[in-house]
């Protein structure tokens, strides 16, 4: 069928929103009408070389739709279904056979070949040349994606789809190592470093956790005072030569239980590191180039401090992305303040205001 995408034709180049051709469904496959996709920095990464996927391609990954057709061995979906979808893991690997999805063996390869684990891609140009498409075995920048009904979750109907997709990715991302991995008790000191849409999705989760103090820290001052409205109990703004350490230290005697990490600076992880009080542990999450290395002192770490990298939230999708818009219906979680919506055919704009730091997360509507 004849769908709209923006593709990336070169390395740090513009999206170019087009007319291509994608492929029908396999049979455990879903056609999905995208509604609205979220754009996550690791489409801009993928379009820049950051994960050699090939191109031309279609990225998104952050997908929230209509199920359109589904393949005959579906079984869990049927048309009219309101899905997310979400990151693709192998199910037969070391990981995977211990519901470790998230560090699935095989998952950088099915998130950024550009193909099916057959090698086999879903969209073509209108003169026949493929195109690299799914991307998170989904490619979610068209208004029609396919996705293996493996990773598409199912969400309630009364909940608003286009508010959805970030869920995919940088909600689960955020709070997914709060709820699945440090588990913190109320009142527990927490400290975020980078509240953009990873962020501020994690500081929503602390404070669901009842954390307290809970402190964020950024260079934007508009970030801080969103942070704050959001449920930080106290916002140090980065961008001068603030102390930030111990300006943490001052607010919570020891040290925080739990830092994440989210900027992808190495003087910042050292710096959350730095944060904890013994025993305390830092989630770090901000993707940083391959090469990038920091240093940290071996005898602060001896004392019970850990760093832990986790990738989309160490999470099971079917179970955290249902129980995320639960919270949203609930008021807990408004990621609607984080959101700005622009059409496909303003991606550009959204890319560059996205880096610009003046939208938190952008959100693509697609044109039906
Ligand atoms: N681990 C994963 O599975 C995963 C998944 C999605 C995204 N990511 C990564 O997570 C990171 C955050 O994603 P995002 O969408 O929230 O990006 P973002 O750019 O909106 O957020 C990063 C924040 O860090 C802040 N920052 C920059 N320098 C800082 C400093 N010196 N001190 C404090 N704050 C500083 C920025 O102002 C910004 O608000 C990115 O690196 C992204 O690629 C990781
Ligand atoms: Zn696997
Ligand atoms: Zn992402």
């Amino acid at each position: 069928m004849q769908i709209t995408a923006a593709v990336a034709r070169e390395r740090f180049g513009p999206f170019s929103v087009e007319p291509l051709e994608l492929c029908d469904p396999r049979p455990d496959e879903l056609l999905v009408k995208i509604i609205a996709t979220g754009m996550c920095q690791t489409d801009q990464h993928g379009r820049d070389g950051y994960y050699n996927t090939p191109l031309p391609a279609v990225f998104g990954h952050e997908g929230a739709g209509i199920v359109s057709a589904v393949g005959e061995n579906v079984s869990r979906f049927a048309p009219g279904d309101h899905v997310v979808i979400s990151f693709p893991w192998c199910g037969t690997c070391a990981n995977c056979r211990r519901n470790m999805e998230s560090h699935c063996l095989n998952n950088f390869h099915l998130k950024m070949s550009g193909a099916r684990p057959d090698g086999s891609t879903l969209m073509r140009q209108t003169d026949g040349a493929p195109v690299y498409s799914a991307f998170f075995q989904q490619s979610s920048f068209a208004t029609y994606a396919i996705a293996n009904e493996r990773f598409a979750v199912n969400v309630r109907k009364d909940a608003p789809l286009e508010l959805l997709g970030p869920f995919a990715c940088s909600g689960q991302t955020g709070a997914g190592p709060v709820l699945n991995t440090m588990r913190p008790e109320p009142g527990d000191a927490f400290a975020v470093f980078g509240v953009g849409a990873v962020g501020l999705s994690g500081l929503m989760a602390a404070r669901i956790a009842g954390c307290d103090p809970l402190i964020a820290v950024d260079i934007h001052a508009s970030r801080l005072a969103l942070a704050s409205e959001l449920g930080a109990t106290h916002a140090i703004d980065h961008s001068g030569r603030t102390d930030v350490v111990a300006q943490i230290r001052n607010i919570t005697g020891h040290g925080v239980r739990f830092s994440l990490e989210t900027s992808a600076q190495p003087v910042v992880l050292r710096e959350a590191v730095e944060a904890l009080m013994p025993g305390g542990t830092c989630v770090l999450l901000g993707s940083a180039r391959a090469g990038t290395e920091v240093s940290l002192e071996m005898p602060f770490l001896q004392f019970g401090r850990s760093v832990h990298g986790v990738i989309q939230g160490e999470s099971h999708p079917p179970e955290l992305i249902p129980r995320l818009v639960d919270f949203l219906m609930q008021g807990k979680m408004p990621i609607d303040k984080l959101i700005t919506f622009y059409p496909l055919a303003e991606i550009n704009r959204a890319a560059h205001d996205s880096n610009a730091g003046s939208t938190i997360k952008p959100v693509l509507r697609m044109p039906h």
